[in-house]
């Protein structure tokens, strides 16, 4: 017995049985371990279908399905002895069957093949992960709902090419990342949906001789539907791809937020200010508070965008079927799937805490050049002049000399965003409504148990 948890590395325990090298570089344990729920459900499938067809005895599959429950139990509760001297999880699991309940435990592999066993397993647990990472969208979302219902009002500058443009209000930035968000959440349902379909009675690549049931099995593991093609079934990754392209998308979103982020709490700026929790002091300059979660937000996004190339690779150009190629995919995907939820709970908890200096925002927001895109629409609705004529005039009033700028305002910043009164706009009555509609929204991802 070891004290490792499933989800352990398996340092300590392939340095207790001695494992070589050799079998270190074949072998996927320390990582697919981790799908041991997974790997056990969609065994206790397969042992209940194989019953009720009559392929093996009834008895014999219960003997089996209690082997399994036991098994999974042993798992959970870190009694398990890891063996890595086996390739993987589905050796292990078989090889403790045989322990627990002897010859009859060589029935399971019976209409079954390593092949679809391991991409049926991860089929579900690639599923079970897209669900955490739906849920992690959500919980970003709302913690990002909440500051712009707080700030429909809080007026700061809005930037391109980080250049002071016109004024904005805080809420329509938070919102910005809201709907980013919610297209992440959908990227990962979608994922979820190619996932969604059960390999199960593929065999190694062409079917099975046995009268199986693959609809049985696959409604028994939550699969809403059966692959149609043995040979595809078995070699295909596109849920890998589609997971870790959602992953990569999410986390260039949220490496987006976390830039913006660390330049609003630079001192230059000074419009956020971060919480204890989500910054660092320095060891050397006492007056130091270094946005470190927000940098690392950023930093992590990296390791998931390669993880999406290198699973790209890996795929490219395998010949039918199974190659062992395939083995590489779980550890890009877990890792990915770790850095990304690690990722969206950081930034819920970083944006939540943060506070926003209104008065230093403000205090940046009345600077009259962010006014000029007003007053030569002024002078468009007023006096009728061309657009681009207006344009010149007030350009040229901006660039001229100081007082040019400072003649300016003809109007405030609260003003000119209240006028921005269109769907998408800034004006506070829209973000307002935008708001509205997100809770909305998200009470009913709630109602459909989405987070
Ligand atoms: N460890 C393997 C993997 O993760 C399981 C499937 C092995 N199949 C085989 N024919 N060697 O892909």
């Amino acid at each position: 017995m070891n004290t490792a948890s499933p989800e352990d590395t398996l340092a300590e325990t392939a340095s207790v049985r001695g494992s070589t090298l050799a079998s270190d570089f074949t072998s996927s344990l320390a990582v697919d371990r981790r799908m041991y729920r997974e790997d056990i459900a969609a065994s206790t499938a397969h042992a209940k279908m194989l019953g009720r067809q009559s392929i093996i005895p009834q008895s014999d599959a219960d003997a089996i399905i209690d082997g399994l429950a036991r098994i999974r139990v042993e798992m959970e509760e870190d009694a398990f002895d890891w063996r890595p001297d086996l390739e993987d999880i589905h050796m292990n699991v078989e090889a403790r069957l045989y322990e627990l309940i002897g010859d009859v435990a060589g029935k399971l592999h019976t209409a079954r093949s390593r092949n679809d066993q391991v991409a049926t397993d991860f089929r579900l647990y690639t599923m079970r992960r897209a669900d955490q990472s739906v849920a992690g969208c959500r919980r970003l979302q709302r913690a990002l709902l909440d500051q712009a219902d707080a700030h429909r009002e809080t007026l700061l500058p809005g930037y391109t090419h980080l250049q002071r443009a016109q004024p904005i209000v805080f809420g329509h930035v938070m919102m910005a990342y809201y709907e980013m968000l919610g297209r992440d959440a959908d990227a990962f349902k979608s994922a979820r949906d190619t996932a969604d379909c059960c390999p199960l009675g593929s065999g190694a690549l062409a079917g099975t001789t046995y009268q199986i049931d693959r609809e049985f099995v696959a409604s028994e593991l939550g699969f809403s539907r059966v692959s149609r093609n043995s040979m595809d079934a078995v070699s295909d990754r596109d849920f890998v791809l589609d997971y870790l392209f959602a992953a990569a998308k999410s986390m260039i979103h949220l490496s987006r937020l976390a830039e913006d982020i660390v330049v609003w709490s630079s001192q230059e700026f000074g419009f956020v200010r971060l919480s204890d929790s989500y910054s660092t002091g320095s060891s050397m300059m006492p007056q130091k508070r270094n946005p470190d979660y927000a940098e690392l937000v950023r930093g992590k996004s990296g390791r998931v965008a390669g993880a999406l190339m290198s699973m790209l690779m890996t795929m490219k150009g395998l010949p039918m079927t199974y190659n062992r190629d395939l083995q590489e995919d779980k550890q890009q995907l877990m890792d990915a799937a770790d850095t990304v939820q690690a990722a969206l709970d950081a930034c819920a908890g970083m944006v939540s805490e943060m506070v926003v200096d209104k008065s230093r925002a403000a205090e940046a927001a009345s600077d009259p050049v962010l006014l000029a895109t007003d007053v030569a629409d002024r002078l468009v609705r007023e006096e009728g002049v061309p657009f681009r004529e207006a344009y010149s005039e007030v350009k040229a009033r901006v660039l001229g000399d100081a007082d040019g700028a400072e003649s300016l305002p003809e109007l405030t910043a609260q003003e000119s965003v209240a006028m921005r009164d269109v769907v998408g706009g800034t004006a506070p009555a829209r973000v307002s409504e935008a708001v509205m509609r997100a809770y909305g929204e998200l009470w009913a991802a709630r109602l459909r148990g989405e987070w």
